[in-house]
């Protein structure tokens, strides 16, 4: 077998520089060979099989009876019902509108309009003695996630099994030299019962939420103001991070923060079916006793002042305490909020509920699969962390296709963002009119302001054809 390859090298040179020059000097050109792709053996692409990384899980369609993953094949991401909610208007959606999803890629989450927050940056310099804003932006009553549910496609990915700890964090501050946001601003927010008033001084929060402080001085490293330290909370999700904190961590290592529909697949675990589908991570069940024993939320006691602990844990626990779902992820409900890529600068989404949430909602959020919440990106709190996400690798394909232009004419050009750039035509012209209207005739000072005017060029096609 190993013979074969080189063998067939050399006929491949042949049929592709099958060109005879004679003693004249005149190129001939020999009788076209086709080359034939049945003998030939494809190379060899990795096997998504084996690519793998520590402490990822990875998130998408596998065969039946093999179990392997379905690699680079046509639709091997997962299809699935996203934001189940207490109103039952998930019900309407059938197992046929699942089958029938067409196949989406996953970019359609909203990128950041990248030139737009750098512009917004430009103009407004982080004033870091100023206000840091804060923000409950949204809050979905139903937390069922967007409204209305409905059948989203995701492609294949890998995510973290579990949200960054302090110890993973504090080996990223220490390589980078990184200033977090709540460093930067010097405050975050903390929950007023976990203070002791003697030793922080407290100014007052967002009246919206009047349970939760402006500490100065808190931050990672010290999660309850300059008193406190993380030392023995190691294993605990990092909180008092931005946004901005999280996405450059998960940079750092190479990876990116997870997309919230990604994250809500990684939650729901291969539940996708509207017979399977379920509204808490551990099924259906509203009972605190089973709560307990998966997700660390707040229990069965008044908020905010009272907290029974008897999942164990009264703030964070440390990541991994609770059994993982179905793929292997932990702490995908309660714990800590986990921020998503995508949404805008004021409004980032957080996914998956915290340590302060309900069941129902009747006190902060509802910890269904669809807890969703929009904060400001500078938003750091004693119950905000994240978790990172990365694409597998993608085979490259390339399909060749000759094209004659004598017989069907010239070819578009398309850039490297693979947009379309008609040649101009014959018979058409482009006119270009300024638009000035209404600077015209204002005012008769107006000589300087209608120089700063904007001018709006308005683009009109003739046709001199038609
Ligand atoms: C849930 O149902 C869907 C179809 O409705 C099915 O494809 C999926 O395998 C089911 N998941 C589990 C874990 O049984």
């Amino acid at each position: 077998m190993r013979f074969q390859r080189p063998l067939s090298l050399p006929a491949l040179v042949l049929s592709f520089f099958s060109v005879v020059t004679s003693w004249s000097g005149v190129v001939v050109v020999g009788a076209e060979k086709v080359r034939d792709w049945s003998n030939e053996e494809l190379e060899d692409h990795p096997d998504p099989n084996d690519e793998n990384y520590a402490g990822m899980v990875y998130v998408g369609k596998h065969d039946t009876s093999t179990g392997r993953r379905v690699g680079f094949d046509e639709g091997n991401g997962v299809s699935f019902i996203f934001g189940t909610a207490f109103d039952e208007t998930h019900r309407k959606i059938e197992e046929k509108d699942l089958l029938e999803h067409p196949l989406k890629p996953a970019h359609d989450i909203p990128e950041v309009d990248r030139e737009k927050t750098l512009k917004d940056r430009r103009h407004k310099p982080m004033d870091k003695t100023g206000p840091k804003p804060f923000g409950h932006v949204e809050i979905h009553e139903l937390d069922g996630g967007v409204m209305p549910p409905r059948v989203v496609h995701v492609e294949p990915f890998f995510m973290d099994e579990s949200p960054i700890s302090n110890k993973e964090f504090g080996k990223f501050v220490r390589a980078q030299n990184y200033e977090t946001e709540a460093e930067r601003y010097g405050w975050s927010f903390c929950l007023v019962s976990f203070l002791n008033p003697s030793t922080t001084e407290i100014e007052e929060g967002d009246p919206e939420a009047p349970h939760w402080v402006i500490v100065p001085g808190a931050y990672w490293r010290r999660p309850e103001g300059p008193q406190s330290s993380y030392k023995h909370r190691e294993d605990h999700p990092v909180v008092h991070v931005s946004h901005r904190d999280a996405a450059d961590f998960c940079k750092w290592k190479g990876k990116r923060l997870p997309g919230e529909w990604e994250w809500e697949a990684a939650a729901r675990a291969g539940h996708y079916g509207p017979s399977n589908r379920t509204v808490y991570s551990w099924g259906d069940d509203d009972s605190w006793e089973t709560a307990e024993q998966y997700a660390n939320l707040w229990g069965d006691s008044e908020f905010p002042t009272e907290n029974s602990a008897k999942d164990g844990w009264r703030a964070t626990s440390p990541v991994k305490t609770y059994p993982p779902n179905k793929l292997g992820f932990y702490d995908m409900t309660g714990n800590v909020w986990e921020w998503q890529r995508g949404g805008k600068h004021k409004s980032r989404i957080v996914r998956g509920g915290s340590f302060v949430d309900s069941l129902t909602g009747n006190y902060n959020h509802a910890a269904t699969l669809g807890a969703r919440a929009t904060l400001h990106a500078t938003t750091t709190a004693a119950n905000i962390g994240f978790r990172c996400a990365k694409a597998p690798r993608r085979r490259a394909e390339y399909h060749y296709v000759y094209h004659d232009e004598e017989a069907h004419g010239q070819l578009a050009i398309e850039d490297e963002f693979k947009s379309i750039h008609r040649l101009p035509q014959r018979g058409w012209e482009d006119r270009f009119t300024d638009d000035q209207d209404d600077a015209i005739g204002e005012d008769s000072l107006a000589g300087a302001r209608r120089k700063k005017k904007k001018v709006v060029k308005t683009r009109e096609r003739y046709s001199t054809e038609l």
